[in-house]
């Protein structure tokens, strides 16, 4: 039993790994974060210390990254890493892998007081942490779809958002990775869909039956599906995980939680002024290959965003203009 543990905490996190070296994806987050620290290195020489924490850090791929960038940037000195983390194996792991100068501290976003952190960290960054967090809310007990939960759900996420900016200096940015919802409207529309591989037309049943966030229902002709848009976008942005390691855990979770309009919203609330917010599709190969869309009404689905919000506008020597 332990050994089956380790295998799946290795292959776990031998993904999350590679997630950082793809052309696409959370590898975008990297050079986000740099930018954030060497403006604010820019802008106040004086500054003694930039403090930059990776909040749901796990085992610390991407302070490890980011250590070595700034070593190479010789910014390093100035550059103190944190990462926090609720799972005391990954922070282990993290402490005892990487060659990386970092404090690790156990830290639940749900239930810990991130007060006590106010106004300390220059640079937030987290990485598909959000959705786990999203999805632990609606884990909790339901038996049919969780309307009222998501509602909840989203509302807490959007709270934490704020406690999050809380933790930034005044001239702080927050860097966010992680799912995107598609427009809320869309997603009780009907789609229809034909599932091109007939493994995945094999496992459609199992995958769908075994999902236990809502019921998925569904009607199924031959080899056309009709379901929901957003049961739809649940099925694209997690069929990979079906019958890997991870599935007894990617069958409790739903990536895609908040709209763009929400995310904005919810920075909005928390005094954060949105600098860029980028649309990252890195799994559409994936999908085209193994479902087709019928009908031209809808798309297949944006699957994440990367987000930087900051205090207040902050020059830069990129910029070619003023602020806005
Ligand atoms: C999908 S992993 C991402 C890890 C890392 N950011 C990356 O991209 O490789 C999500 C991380 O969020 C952490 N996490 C989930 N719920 C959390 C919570 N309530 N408080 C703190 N961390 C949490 C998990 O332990 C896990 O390390």
């Amino acid at each position: 039993m332990k050994q089956l543990y380790q295998e799946f905490l290795d292959f776990y996190r031998n993904q999350l790994l590679l997630g950082f070296f793809k052309k696409r994806g959370k590898s975008l987050v990297v050079p986000q974060v740099l930018f954030c620290i060497e403006r604010l290195m820019e802008q106040y020489p004086k500054k003694e210390v930039i403090r930059v924490l990776d909040l749901g850090c796990g085992e610390a791929h991407l302070l490890q990254i980011l250590h070595q960038a700034t070593s190479i940037f010789g910014t390093d000195k100035k550059v103190e890493l944190y990462g926090f983390d609720n799972d005391e194996e990954m922070l282990q792991a993290a402490r005892s892998r990487n060659n990386v100068r970092a404090e690790y501290v156990k830290f639940d976003i749900r239930h810990d007081d991130f007060s006590r952190y106010d106004g300390y960290f220059d640079v937030i960054v987290s990485v598909n942490t959000l959705h786990e967090v999203f999805s632990s809310y609606l884990g909790e007990g339901n038996k049919k779809f969780p309307v009222g939960k998501v509602e909840y759900a989203r509302e807490q996420i959007c709270s934490i958002i704020t406690k999050i900016a809380k933790m930034l200096t005044e001239d702080g940015s927050l860097v966010l990775y992680d799912g995107l919802l598609p427009p809320r409207e869309l997603m009780q529309e009907r789609i229809k869909f034909k599932i091109i591989n007939p493994i995945l037309l094999h496992y459609f049943k199992q995958m769908t039956g075994e999902f236990t966030l809502w019921p998925i229902s569904y009607k199924l002709t031959k080899d056309v599906v009709e379901m929901s848009y957003q049961d739809f976008c649940w099925f694209v942005t997690t069929f990979k995980y079906l019958n890997t390691k991870l599935w007894h855990f990617e069958n409790q979770q739903v990536y895609q939680y908040m709209s763009e309009r929400e995310i904005n919203e919810c920075f909005a609330e928390a005094g954060l002024r949105r600098e860029s917010f980028m649309h990252v599709s890195n799994d559409l190969g994936l999908w085209q290959n193994n479902v087709e869309i019928v009908g031209k009404k809808f798309s297949y689905p944006v699957k994440s965003y990367l987000l930087v919000g900051s205090k207040h506008y902050i020059p830069s020597r990129y910029d070619y203009f003023g602020a806005s």
